[in-house]
């Protein structure tokens, strides 16, 4: 990582992540009523749908922060395990944020990002449904093949990220869809991933755009 990738590593992990622990305790509840991951279950589940188009208004940095914790964070300081569970907890599934500003990765240990690439890839991952490439957010789950056993598995552990994706944006006022649709190979090429780096969902997220 260069000196200034480093920086703005710093800048995001003060102004973009609180530190999870602090979400888990509810101080979270200091964001704008109705914009905390507080909604009964119930409520979130019955509201959860993925919506046909999202207009292209920011996802705040505190519902972004929110979002990832809920995805992956670490809520076991002492076993360093996560919200999701995954197979043989093989925590597999890196989750990167994606924005016209760029791309980010999700550190669960240290509930902070980093910087991976200054590039706007929101329409690889958009590919043919190029209604999306406006949207303010995706979140990009890949699996690392090397840490289970059988697709399947990445897969699977990649759809529990994403459910728990879905019912924390629907706490937060947003909404989410998940998609297998994008142009895998622009994105793999764009951050470098090796071969056994296998993006496998993502979830477009953002305001629902009503008619
Ligand atoms: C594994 C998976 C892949 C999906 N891929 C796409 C996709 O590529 N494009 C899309 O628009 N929606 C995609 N969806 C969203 C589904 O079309 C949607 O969940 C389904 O129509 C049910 O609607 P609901 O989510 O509102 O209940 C996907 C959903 C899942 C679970």
């Amino acid at each position: 990582m260069t000196p200034q990738n480093t920086d703005r590593r710093k800048l995001l992990s003060a102004a973009l992540l609180a530190p999870a622990g602090s979400l888990a305790a509810g101080t979270a509840a200091a964001a704008p009523r109705g914009q905390d991951l507080n909604m009964p279950l119930l409520d979130a589940l019955k509201n959860r749908h993925s919506p046909m188009d999202v207009t292209s208004a920011p996802v705040e940095s505190g519902l972004l922060s929110q979002i990832l914790w809920a995805a992956c964070g670490e809520n076991r300081k002492d076993t360093h395990k996560r919200t999701a569970p995954s197979s043989r907890n093989s925590q597999d599934i890196t989750v990167y944020a994606v924005r016209q500003d760029g791309v980010w990765v999700y550190e669960p240990g240290k509930h902070a990002v980093a910087a991976v690439i200054p590039d706007d890839l929101r329409a690889a991952v958009a590919a043919r449904q190029t209604k999306f490439a406006g949207a303010p957010l995706f979140l990009l789950l890949v699996t690392d093949r090397t840490k289970v056993s059988d697709p399947v598995s990445g897969g699977i552990d990649a759809g529990l990220v994403a459910q728990n994706v879905c019912l924390a944006c629907v706490s937060l006022g947003l909404a989410p869809r998940p998609r297998t649709t994008m142009n895998r190979e622009e994105i793999s090429a764009k951050l470098k991933l090796p071969e056994t780096q296998v993006p496998v969902l993502n979830i477009v997220i953002g305001r629902e755009k009503t008619a």
